[in-house]
C-alpha cells in the first residue's frame, strides 16, 4: 500500500464495510468525550486522510508496549492503527533487519520530512555516553535526535517513554531518561501506561487524522480525553469506598463480595488513566475488576511511590475519604457516582443515535 493511499480505500481493500468503521469511529468519539455528531465528521475526515509515515523507535524498553498493542483482541478497534498509518519502521514488527531496516528509517526521514510521525516507546540511556542502549550501533540518544528533526510530533507510548517509567526507577543504573528530557523544540505527547491501553494510542491518531492537531494535553502532556479522570473517578468499586466497604485481604467477606481495594493498595485515586472506562482486552476487564489494586502504573515515578500492597495516605479532601468519613459521606458520593453514570450514558447514547440517523439517511 503507498503512502499515497487513503485510509479509505485501506479499508475497502479488507472488506470493513461502512457501518462497522462508522460504528468504531462512534465508540471512539465517545471515549473521547467529543461532542455528539462527531462520529460521523470523524468518518467522514478518516475515510480520506492521507496515511501518514510513522516511524517507531524503541529504546530501554520490555515489548510490552509493542505487545499491548499487537496482541489485543478486538481487531476493530486496536488494529485499525496499522491501517491509519504507514509504518515505516519499527524494529521488532518489520520483516527487513540489518542495513534494509536502517535504510528504511533513513528513507522514510528523508522522504517525509517534516511530516512523518514518531513513535517511541522506552527511556533513554545517557550514563556511559548511552552506551547501555544501542541500535546499529548508534546510540539511543543520537538515533532520537535525529529522528526529532523532522518530525511533525512525537509520541512517547508507555510510561517508560513518557516518564521515565521502571529503567528510570532507583537507584537508575542507566541514567534513564523520558523523551521530553531530550526533545524540547517539538510538541511530545505522552500516552503513558505500562504498557498503555491500545484504543488510546489509536484514539490520539484518529484525532490527529482526523483535525490535523492532538486533543487537549494536561500539565504531563497526557490527552485528556483519556487521562482526564483518575481510575477512583470511574470505579465501579466507587460506592463500596464511599460507603466504607473495603477488603482487608485478598481472601476475606470484602473481597469476596467485591468491595474496594483501598486498604490492600490500591493506587486508583491518584492514578490518571482510562482503565476503568476502556477496560482491556477488547473491554473484558481491568486490574481492579480482576481483583488487585490499581499499581498507578500510568503516573511518573509509580515504580518507586512505595508500596503496591500500603494503603495511600489521603489527606483530607472530598475524595480522599477515611473509612469512618466514608461512611458519613455515602449517600452524597453514591449520587455523585449516579449522577455521572447517567451524564456518559447520555453522551454515549447521543452519538450512537447521531451515527444510527446518519446510516439511515
Ligand atoms: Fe515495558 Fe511498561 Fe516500559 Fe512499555 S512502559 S516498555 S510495557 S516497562
Ligand atoms: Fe476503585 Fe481503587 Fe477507588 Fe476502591 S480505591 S473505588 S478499588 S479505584
Ligand atoms: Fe495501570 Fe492502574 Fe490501569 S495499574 S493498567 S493504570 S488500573
Amino acid at each position: 500500500m503507498s503512502h499515497q493511499a487513503a485510509l479509505g480505500e485501506r479499508l475497502a481493500e479488507q472488506g470493513i464495510s461502512r457501518r462497522a468503521f462508522l460504528k468504531f469511529c462512534t465508540a471512539l468519539a465517545s471515549m473521547m468525550a467529543l461532542p455528539p455528531g462527531t462520529a460521523t465528521a470523524f468518518a467522514e475526515a478518516l475515510v480520506k486522510a492521507m496515511r501518514p509515515s510513522v516511524i517507531w523507535l524503541s529504546f530501554q524498553e520490555c515489548t510490552g508496549c509493542t505487545e499491548s498493542l499487537t496482541r489485543s483482541d478486538s481487531p476493530a478497534l486496536e488494529h485499525l492503527i496499522f491501517d491509519m498509518i504507514s509504518l515505516d519502521y519499527h524494529h521488532t514488527l518489520q520483516a527487513a533487519s540489518g542495513y534494509g531496516a536502517e535504510k528504511s528509517r533513513e528513507d522514510a526521514m528523508k522522504s517525509f520530512f517534516g511530516k512523518y510521525l514518531l513513535l517511541v516507546d522506552g527511556s533513554i540511556p545517557m550514563k556511559e555516553g548511552g552506551a547501555y542502549s544501542t541500535i546499529a550501533g548508534r546510540t539511543n540518544l543520537d538515533l532520537l535526535q535525529e529522528a526529532a528533526k523532522g518530525a511533525a510530533a512525537i509520541i512517547a507510548v508507555g510510561t517508560c517513554a513518557s516518564f521515565g517509567g521502571i529503567p528510570n526507577a532507583k537507584p537508575n543504573p542507566t541514567g534513564a531518561v523520558p523523551v521530553s528530557d531530550i526533545i524540547r523544540n517539538k510538541p511530545v505527547i505522552n500516552l503513558s501506561g505500562c504498557p498503555p491501553i491500545p484504543v488510546v494510542i489509536t484514539g490520539v491518531l484518529a484525532h490527529y487524522l482526523t483535525f490535523g492537531g492532538f486533543p487537549e494535553l494536561d500539565s504531563l502532556g497526557r490527552p485528556k480525553s483519556f487521562y482526564g479522570e483518575t481510575i477512583h473517578d470511574r470505579c465501579y468499586r466507587r460506592p463500596f469506598f464511599d460507603q466504607g466497604k473495603f477488603a482487608r485481604t485478598f481472601d476475606d467477606e470484602g473481597a469476596r463480595n467485591g468491595w474496594c481495594l483501598f486498604e490492600l493498595g490500591c493506587k486508583g485515586p491518584t492514578t490518571h488513566n482510562a482503565c476503568a472506562t476502556t477496560k482491556w482486552n477488547g473491554g473484558t476487564s481491568f486490574p481492579i475488576e480482576s481483583g488487585h489494586g490499581c499499581l498507578g502504573c500510568s503516573e511518573p515515578n509509580f515504580w518507586d511511590a512505595g508500596s503496591f500492597y500500603s494503603a495511600l495516605s489521603m489527606p483530607a479532601s472530598p475524595l480522599k475519604l477515611t473509612a469512618d468519613a466514608a461512611i458519613a459521606g455515602a449517600a452524597i458520593g453514591v449520587a455523585v457516582s449516579v449522577a455521572n453514570r447517567i451524564k456518559k450514558r447520555a453522551a454515549k447514547s447521543a452519538h450512537e443515535t447521531a451515527t444510527i440517523a446518519d446510516l439511515e439517511k
